[in-house]
């Protein structure tokens, strides 16, 4: 966290927000949906691809931001497959913000010792774009610092296909398909996050209650946070206050909290005594 404090200004929001987070308790990996990029340029009566531009500085902001907190892992939900149903302009404008945002950043991205790595079909991106990612996921294979992990024509259901398919697959090649049998870490494995801890903290922007087929998977006990801040305004205060609410919350994947676990088991012929018959 300290790398955190070197670019805040002591006593701003930001450094007050900051002190306030527990460096022990941060999310390992943090997921965000980067919606409202159309909404803000209508409210602005600006064309759509203006709110994916003014979108660009918010992309760096949290990076940096993430990256300074050394949290191991940051998925960014860039393109989804359905993106491919907006207006050609808009797509192309997308392809063409995500290269100039490759190019211009590599260099901080090494300076930062940032991992970049991506997640989706990659194989049916334009040719420009994929070669540009690639090159860019090469430059950084060996750094050891985040993970920045930016889905690109990501489906969650496809995503869950492909794992499915590379496991029969890879049966299929070794002839153990007889006896086949798939089980949860098998499925973990062969997602296009295998190796990287599932998100704790999911953020979506906008206010929109959805998942939007974003990592189905991987968030079975992430935490949510929604605001109603569009992306382009979502500032490094809004990150410090999702990672501030994250902490507050009580995660008991699917159990029961410490406290209450400990007067569960102190308390249980007080239980049998309440439920009466039905507990016996
Ligand atoms: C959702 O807003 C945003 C997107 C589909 C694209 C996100 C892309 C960027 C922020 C820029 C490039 C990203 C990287 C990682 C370099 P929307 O258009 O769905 O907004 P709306 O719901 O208000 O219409």
């Amino acid at each position: 966290m300290k790398a955190l404090f070197e670019v805040l200004k002591p006593a701003s929001k930001d450094w007050i927000l900051a002190s306030s987070i527990d460096p022990a308790r941060l999310p390992a990996h943090i997921a965000i949906i980067m919606d409202g990029n159309g909404r803000w340029a209508r409210r602005r009566n600006l064309p759509r691809v203006a709110g994916h531009k003014a979108g660009m500085d918010p992309v760096r902001t949290a990076i940096e931001t993430c990256a300074r907190l050394e949290i191991q892992a940051l998925t960014l939900y860039a393109f989804s497959t359905e993106n491919w149903k907006r207006p050609r302009t808009e797509v192309d404008m997308l392809w063409r913000l995500l290269r100039v945002y490759l190019t211009r950043e590599l260099p901080d991205l090494m300076r930062q010792r940032i991992r970049l790595t991506s997640i989706g079909r990659l194989d049916q991106l334009p040719d420009p774009v994929r070669e540009e990612l690639e090159n860019a996921i090469q430059a950084t294979a060996h750094n050891r610092g985040m993970r920045l992990n930016v889905a690109i024509n990501y489906s969650g259901r496809a995503e869950l296909v492909d794992a499915v398919n590379a496991i029969v697959e890879e049966a299929r090649v070794k002839g153990r398909l007889d006896d086949l049998r798939i089980d949860e870490e098998a499925i973990s494995a062969h997602l296009y996050t295998a190796g990287l801890p599932d998100p704790d903290l999911l953020i979506r922007t906008s206010g929109e209650m959805r998942i939007s087929n974003f990592l189905l998977w991987q968030i079975a006990y992430a935490e949510l946070y929604v605001t109603d801040t569009l992306w382009p305004d979502f500032r490094r205060a809004d990150l410090l206050h999702a990672i501030l609410d994250y902490q507050k919350r009580d995660r008991r994947f699917g159990g029961l909290s410490f406290q209450k676990e400990a007067s569960a088991a102190t308390s249980e012929s007080e239980w049998i005594e309440t439920a009466g018959p039905l507990a016996r």
